[in-house]
C-alpha cells in the first residue's frame, strides 16, 4: 500500500446508523456509510457516469446511485447491478475513540 497513514476524517456521532456522509480528504470524495456492521468508505462518485453517490440512498450495505439506480455494495465497492459495472474504490475504516479514520490508499494500491 502505498500510504499506511490513518488519517481521521469525522467523529463518531457525525454519522448515524443507516447514514452516508461525504468526507474530501486530499481532493478526494470519499463516501462514509454507516451500516448494521460498521463503517465502510468508498469512493463518492458513481463509476458510471460520476454521479455523487452522498445524493442517493443507503439500504443495508447497498449504496444506490440517484442518476440512473446503479447499487453498489459499499464492503468491496462491486457494482451489484447495471447500468454500472465498474466498482467503486474502497479504502480502510478504522473506528475508535479518537473517531473514524481511513487510510486513503485504494487497496490494491503498491
Ligand atoms: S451515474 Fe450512477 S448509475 Fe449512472
Amino acid at each position: 500500500m502505498a500510504d499506511q497513514e490513518w488519517r481521521k476524517v469525522a467523529a463518531v456521532q457525525d454519522i448515524a446508523s443507516g447514514k452516508t456522509l461525504c468526507v474530501a480528504v486530499d481532493g478526494r470524495e470519499i463516501l462514509l456509510c454507516h451500516t448494521s456492521d460498521g463503517v465502510y468508505a468508498v469512493d463518492n462518485l458513481c463509476t458510471h457516469a460520476a454521479a455523487r453517490l452522498c445524493e442517493g440512498k443507503l439500504k443495508g450495505h447497498r449504496i444506490l446511485c440517484p442518476l440512473h439506480g446503479a447499487a453498489f455494495d459499499v464492503r468491496d465497492g462491486s457494482a451489484l447491478t447495471r447500468p454500472a459495472s465498474v466498482a467503486l474504490a474502497t479504502y480502510p475504516v478504522r473506528v475508535d475513540e479518537d473517531g473514524v479514520s481511513l487510510v486513503l490508499a485504494v487497496a490494491g494500491d503498491n
